[in-house]
């Protein structure tokens, strides 16, 4: 039986605290939550079940927003329609990145930011995430574009930062000669 996940708001402090590393073998709560957030946010993003249970689209989820200050991401990727690739990180961190920078040019939105925030964020095009599976084994992965970006967004999350913390206020918007907006 699918339970929705409770996802915490912006106001909650777990959102602004940096996470901390984690040790191997994961715990058994640990490991059924990363299940859940791959199961909420592939459902999330299959409109048939979005509706059913009432789901925010969303691609992406970091331990802190279940008030739990683990550094735990989960990203599913729609790569094909109706076809997800789940990447579970655990202890992530980005070893190198492309000198490029893109930004999304719908700008961000994150499960637990519940208003309307308009800006385009500066991420780079192009990262290698290295990190542990839940089995502590090693794993990396070079992501770019929307991935990319998936990525940042998350691993931020761990360092207690939010997408809108990294909106320029004086200067929200770019244009394609300036950033390349995807
Ligand atoms: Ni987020």
């Amino acid at each position: 039986m699918f339970k929705k996940l409770n996802i915490l708001d912006e106001r909650e402090k777990c959102l602004h605290e940096v996470s901390k590393e984690v040790t191997f073998p994961l715990s058994k709560e640990d490991k059924t939550l990363i299940g859940r957030c791959i199961d909420h946010l592939t459902y999330s993003q299959i409109p048939k079940y979005e509706k059913k249970y009432d789901l925010r689209p969303g691609m992406g989820l970091a331990f802190p927003q279940l008030g739990i200050l683990k550094r735990i991401i989960v990203i599913v990727y729609e790569v094909d329609e109706g076809v997800f690739d789940n990447y579970v990180f655990i202890n992530p961190k980005i070893i190198s990145n492309s000198e490029e920078v893109i930004a999304a040019e719908a700008g961000e939105g994150c499960l637990s930011v519940n208003r309307e925030i308009e800006g385009h964020v500066p991420r780079y095009a192009r990262v290698t995430v290295e990190g542990y599976d839940e089995d502590g084994n090693k794993i990396r992965v070079r992501a770019r574009e929307d991935l990319a970006i998936a990525f940042q967004h998350e691993i931020d999350h761990l360092n207690g930062i939010l997408f809108f913390e990294k909106i320029d206020k004086n200067h929200r918007f770019y244009s394609n000669d300036e950033i390349r907006l995807i």
